[in-house]
């Protein structure tokens, strides 16, 4: 099977510090993955590459089998891969609806030919129409954006990603900032949205990491220590040691 993300033997420096140090990182189509490890491991920087939005020292990544290593985040995006950013990606002063329409108007845009435009818009709006149903939106469809409450624009973003017809998404700590209630929110949220999709996610907190993922791999100062299920990787003694110990009871606990 090809992988819908495949990172070989990656590796990123700045200056003198090798951040990254041989990442090998498969995410099969249709898996929910989850990256986890300490703070400064260099997950970021790992989605960063991903999405084009920085250069590899060294090492491939490939979206179901092209390279995409040398791509700019444009060219990535327009391929199927969509990032969800912490910083508000959304025209502030637009509506919900609006928003989610001119996302899913510039995903039509490569396909259209100029007798399509009409079809085309139509197209969009029902596209738009159900992306606004999918992340729990419709009560909000004539909000003005800016005015809704954080987690109603992280749910946003994530309809944006949506709407650009992407297939495979990439969330850095999506309920990070949220309540609890926000966050089951939330993951709900990213668990139907996601559906027939495939996700790779950063995220800290373990109670959503062990109920959402499929798989999880570990990054600890640069290196995938472990890729394994959720059971798996709660039992893996390696990471213990080096980043579960400290939240083990989160680990533990999402398990009841
Ligand atoms: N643009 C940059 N220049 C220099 N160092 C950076 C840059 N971006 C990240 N780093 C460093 O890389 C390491 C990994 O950062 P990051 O990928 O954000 O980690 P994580 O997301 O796992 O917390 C950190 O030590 C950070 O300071
Ligand atoms: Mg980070």
């Amino acid at each position: 099977m090809i992988p819908a993300i495949a990172v070989r033997r990656l590796d990123k420096r700045f200056g003198a510090t090798r951040i990254l140090r041989g990442v090998d990182l498969m995410v099969e189509p249709h898996e929910r993955h989850a990256l986890i490890g300490p703070n400064g491991a260099g997950k970021s920087t790992l989605f960063n590459l991903i999405a084009g939005a920085a250069r590899p020292s060294a090492g491939r990544i490939e979206l179901y089998g092209a390279d995409i290593t040398r791509l700019a985040p444009a060219a990535i995006c327009r391929r199927g891969l969509a990032r969800s950013f912490q910083t508000t990606s959304f025209f502030a002063k637009l509506s919900v609806f609006d928003n989610l329409r001119c996302a899913a108007q510039i995903a039509n845009r490569d396909r259209m030919r100029w007798w399509q435009r009409y079809t085309a818009t139509r197209e969009g709006d029902g596209h738009a129409e159900q992306v606004l149903e999918a992340v729990g939106l419709a009560e909000r469809r004539d909000v003005i954006a800016g005015t809704l409450s954080y987690a109603d624009q992280r749910a946003l973003d994530l309809g944006l990603a949506l709407a650009s017809g992407a297939h495979t998404l990439l969330l850095d700590e999506p309920t990070a900032g949220m309540n609890r209630a926000e966050a089951a929110r939330a993951v709900e949220l990213i668990r139907t949205a996601t559906a027939g999709r495939t996700l790779l996610m950063v995220e800290h907190d373990m109670d959503v990491v062990f109920g959402l993922a499929d798989r999880i791999s570990v990054l600890v100062q640069g290196e995938v220590i472990a890729t394994g299920t959720p059971d798996a990787i709660r039992a893996d003694p390696v990471v213990r040691a080096a980043y579960l110990g400290d939240i083990g009871d989160a680990a533990q606990g999402a398990a009841g």
